[in-house]
């Protein structure tokens, strides 16, 4: 699949390098053209250039900026992106005493800005939930269990883009409804965050009986 990255920071390495691990052709997209260079050149990804280089090259596009920007960055991008798949990975958390809080307010979720911003993508919101570190595990799995990844999504090719990119790592899609639901990833975030930072590990917060659930 080809892949652009807005970003050229953390999360488009590690996500970028398992991409490019798992055999997609990835572009990494920077307003620093010397930082997209090292970082494409860093995880063997097929190329870099500018933003508009990487919106205008992938099938898929991860948004790998911080959440402040995203919104304006992806409506400069919106002719490029129409059409394509969009995939927001961003969190927008402010710290306060009481651990992260949602800069949005908890009103409208960063990735339905998106959406708003740029109405002819296809706005999926995935990638938010794990620490930078956890892509760079190959594969990442916990107790044997590949990890999970959950995500929103209204449109169905982009569900299915963004469930070949989690597959393709080794990790478990998880789908969680349409986009109206990516508020709920956007807090599950904050709270997990917030749990690690009070020295916690979320994930066992989250044990639920081994009986199939009602329907
Ligand atoms: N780090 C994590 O553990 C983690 C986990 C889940 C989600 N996320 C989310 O992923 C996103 C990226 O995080 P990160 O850790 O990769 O951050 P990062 O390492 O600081 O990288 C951010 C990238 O965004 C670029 N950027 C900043 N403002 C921009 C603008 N106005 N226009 C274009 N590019 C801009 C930076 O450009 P320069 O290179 O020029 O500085 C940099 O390449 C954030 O929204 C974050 O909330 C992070």
């Amino acid at each position: 699949m080809r892949i652009g990255i807005l970003g050229a920071g953390g999360m488009a390495a590690a996500l970028g390098g398992a991409w490019t691990v798992a055999g997609h052709d990835v572009v990494i997209g920077g307003r620093n053209q010397g930082r997209a260079e090292q970082t494409a050149r860093r995880i063997g990804a097929a190329g870099h250039g500018s933003l508009v280089n990487a919106a205008g090259h992938g099938d898929v596009i991860l948004v790998a900026v911080p959440a402040a920007e995203a919104p304006q960055l992806v409506g400069s991008l919106a002719g490029s992106l129409a059409g394509r798949t969009v995939i927001d990975c961003t969190n927008s958390l402010v710290p306060t005493s009481d651990g992260p809080m949602l800069n949005t307010g908890g009103t409208t979720p960063v990735a339905r800005q998106l959406a708003g911003a740029a109405p002819d993508a296809h706005v999926v919101k995935a990638f938010n939930l794990c620490h930078v570190s956890i892509w760079t595990l190959r594969p990442p799995t916990f107790e044997g269990v590949p990890l999970a990844v959950p995500y929103c999504a209204d449109h169905a090719e982009a569900a299915a883009a963004t469930e070949t990119l989690i597959s393709s790592i080794g990790c478990t899609p998880a789908p969680c409804g349409g986009l109206e639901r990516a508020a709920y990833l956007e807090a599950t975030a904050a709270l997990a965050i917030g749990l690690w930072w009070a020295g916690q590990q979320p994930r066992t917060a989250f044990p639920l009986p081994a009986e199939a659930p009602p329907r």
